[in-house]
């Protein structure tokens, strides 16, 4: 039997690693691809659901942060910084614990999950708040890392670009190629980024006989790429993604240009249908951030853009338990019984 061993150990020869690095990992990667049975319905095409939140801390992050903090160690740093809406944080911490380094985390105050902050806290991160949003965040700690002894772990570092792109390499690897379109959540736009350059360098080393059309999705309320101008004060439930300015805006372009994709948006609405769906009908349960990909595909869908017979992966970004409020928001409260069967049967309407 196989036991998979991380990104790292699996991708060894396409990661910037050498026989003496000594990496820091926790098993991530290896995540299902879910055949996703209603969206392919309702969209005519094959859809499959990568699904990351089953990564080590429950979201993609994991796979950038064994590399970006293997990294740090095999170069010396003693701690780590990062700017987060929450996923890189709790990632961070858990990587950089586990390393025996010390992670600082700067957090938007007010604006992350009680799921992360929890991991974070748990995972012992040094956590600040910032009265800011996640931009502001990013431009103070790149500036504590130039100016301190501390590693910026964002997506920035051109090494989580590179621990990310494996997810692309896992996709071609299950599929036997790569898929006609692949659809995205889209914050700092640093994953879309990594798997464009994931797909293509499998394509380029012939793995894979062509690259998808790469669709990324922003939360309305947050979509400077969409609308060509940074955003001062983004908002959408989507917390994850409420990013104004995002780091890799022209890489995200590049790879919507070169693929011969799109950057589009997607209302707060249209991602808590996609998120409920997800979780009432396909059984993947994720946050409100990761729905953007599925909802995405449904609004494309429903304006006849989606040309049928196509295979179309979405990547699901982060575990629903991190930020279950929108789960329990507008549901009923679950009825009381007595301890009768006849009643609870009732209720059920059994009966
Ligand atoms: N989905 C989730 C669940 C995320 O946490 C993020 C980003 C994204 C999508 C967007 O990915 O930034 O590479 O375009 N979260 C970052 C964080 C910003 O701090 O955890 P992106």
């Amino acid at each position: 039997t196989h036991q998979w061993r991380g990104i790292i150990e699996e991708y060894r020869d396409r990661l910037p690693v050498t026989d003496t690095t000594p990496v820091v990992t926790l098993g991530e990667g290896g995540t299902p691809l879910v055949a996703a049975q209603s969206l392919s319905e309702a969209t005519g095409c094959d859809v499959y659901l990568k699904v990351e939140g089953a990564n080590p801390t429950g979201s993609f992050k994991d796979r950038g942060m064994t590399m970006a903090i293997t990294r740090a160690r095999e170069e010396g740093a003693k701690a780590v910084i990062c700017a987060s809406t929450g996923n890189t944080s709790a990632s961070a911490a858990a990587y950089a614990g586990r390393a025996g380094m010390v992670s600082a985390v700067l957090i938007p105050q007010g604006k992350i999950a009680m799921g992360k902050l929890g991991q974070a806290l748990v995972h012992g991160a040094k956590i600040l708040q910032v009265d800011g949003n996640f931009d502001d965040c990013l431009v103070l700690a790149r500036g504590l890392s130039e100016n301190y002894p501390v590693a910026l772990v964002n997506s920035v570092n051109p090494v989580r670009i590179e621990g990310q792109k494996t997810a692309a390499f896992e996709v071609v690897d299950a599929l036997g190629d790569a898929p006609d379109v692949h659809v995205l959540p889209v914050g700092n736009a640093g994953n879309i980024t990594a798997y464009w350059k994931g797909y293509r360098e499998y394509a380029a080393d012939g793995v894979s006989t062509r690259t998808p059309r790469m669709w990324g999705f922003q939360a309305s309320g947050s979509a400077p790429i969409v609308r060509g101008e940074v955003v001062k004060d983004p908002s959408t439930i989507a917390t994850a993604i409420r990013i104004g300015n995002p780091a890799s805006w022209e890489l995200a372009v590049a790879a919507k240009d070169e693929s011969g994709g799109s950057i589009d948006e997607v209302t707060d609405r249209q991602i808590l249908r996609a998120y409920k769906l997800l979780a009432s009908r396909e059984g993947v349960f994720v946050e409100p951030a990761s729905a953007a990909s599925v909802a995405g595909l449904l609004k494309a869908a429903e304006a006849g853009r989606v040309d049928p017979g196509q295979r179309i992966v979405c990547t699901v970004t982060g575990n629903g338990l991190k930020d279950p409020d929108w789960a329990v928001a507008g549901a009923p409260q679950p009825l009381t019984v007595p301890v009768d069967a006849a009643a609870a049967a009732e209720q059920l309407g059994l009966g």
